[in-house]
């Protein structure tokens, strides 16, 4: 669990976050959602130490992070992994390569045992034929998995993720999506990801927190998330007509919850969906995403 306080941070005297405090916990995704430039970025990079906040603290499980002994601090860096906006891959690196760096630089392990963790990471995020390629010789996607692996290689308790789906089609952003979603409660991880795709919101918020003009309005849940009665959040979520259209289907038909639900258990129902939504146990969720944005639906090819 990571708790910060008060988090308040100016740059050149324009302040960009005003007293953010909040609890991120453990085998959660938790997500920082807003608007472009409202904050997110700076603030997930005080959490993870990149940017000092001008006043408040931050505790990783009950450790103090802000303005503690040097290595106290390093101690906490060494179980956090993240994801960078873009992948951030080292082009000059095979992909194995990418995934051994950090153990390399935060580990005593053997040659050996370095390569078996390489191995299973890239098993785990589904690209065990890739390790000989080099970044420029994958997709968007690729990579994306290429920097989970990444961040996880070191045993990391505490995920970081800047946008993870930028750049991506809706099918492979479901899928990167969901990597996150699993590996997250399968190693019991802390993981925060920052985002304005409310298809990610529907898919994999389980904490969401809403950040405006550096102040939090809200946090909550997907399930609570489309009933706000913050006109900020209101105006951010309704922003597409798809997600308006949504609504008055829920307030028609009964909650998102409901409609997914009955999609599910009822074979018939399944069945006349399948024209729209793929088979998945999130149908209606499912259904927002890959037709968010109108954009046509991306190969649904495994290796995304
Ligand atoms: N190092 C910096 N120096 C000066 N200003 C900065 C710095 N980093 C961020 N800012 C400013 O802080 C504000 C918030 O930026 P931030 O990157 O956190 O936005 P964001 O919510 O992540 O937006 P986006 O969704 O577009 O990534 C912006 O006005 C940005 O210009
Ligand atoms: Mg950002």
């Amino acid at each position: 669990m990571i708790e910060i306080h008060n988090i308040h941070k100016s740059f050149n005297g324009v302040k960009v976050l005003n007293g953010i405090s909040g609890i991120f916990e453990t085998g959660k995704t938790n997500l920082l959602l807003g608007a472009s430039g409202t904050g997110k970025s700076v603030l997930l990079q005080c959490i993870v130490g990149l940017v000092k906040p001008d006043i408040g603290s931050i505790t990783y499980d009950g450790k103090v992070f802000t303005n503690n002994k040097l290595d106290l601090k390093q101690e906490i860096r060494r179980k956090i992994g993240m994801l960078f906006q873009g992948s951030a891959l080292f082009d000059s690196m095979t992909v194995e390569e990418n995934v051994e760096f950090p153990l390399r630089m935060l580990t005593s392990m053997s040659r050996g045992e370095r390569k078996d963790r390489v191995e299973f990471c890239l098993k785990r995020v589904g690209l065990e034929n890739a390790g000989k390629k080099m970044p420029s010789e994958i997709s968007g996607g690729m990579k994306k998995r290429v920097g989970i692996a990444r961040a996880i290689a070191p045993n990391s308790s505490y995920l970081f993720c800047d946008e993870p789906n930028s750049g991506l089609d809706p099918l492979t952003a479901i899928k990167i999506d969901e990597l996150i979603y699993e590996i997250t409660q399968e190693y019991d991880i802390t993981t925060v990801i920052v985002t304005h795709d409310m298809n990610s919101v529907m898919e994999i918020g389980d904490k969401i927190m809403f950040l405006h003009k550096g102040n939090k309005l809200w946090e909550g849940g997907r399930d609570n998330i489309m009933d706000t009665d913050v006109k900020e959040l209101q105006e951010f979520i309704f922003a597409s007509s798809l997600m308006k259209a949504a609504k008055k289907v829920e307030e028609e038909l009964g909650s998102l919850e409901d409609i997914t639900s009955i999609a599910d258990n009822n074979d018939e129902t399944a069945a006349k969906a399948e024209n729209n939504t793929p088979d998945s146990p999130k149908g209606t969720e499912r259904y927002l995403r890959t037709n968010a944005g109108g954009d046509p639906p991306g190969s649904p090819d495994m290796l995304v």
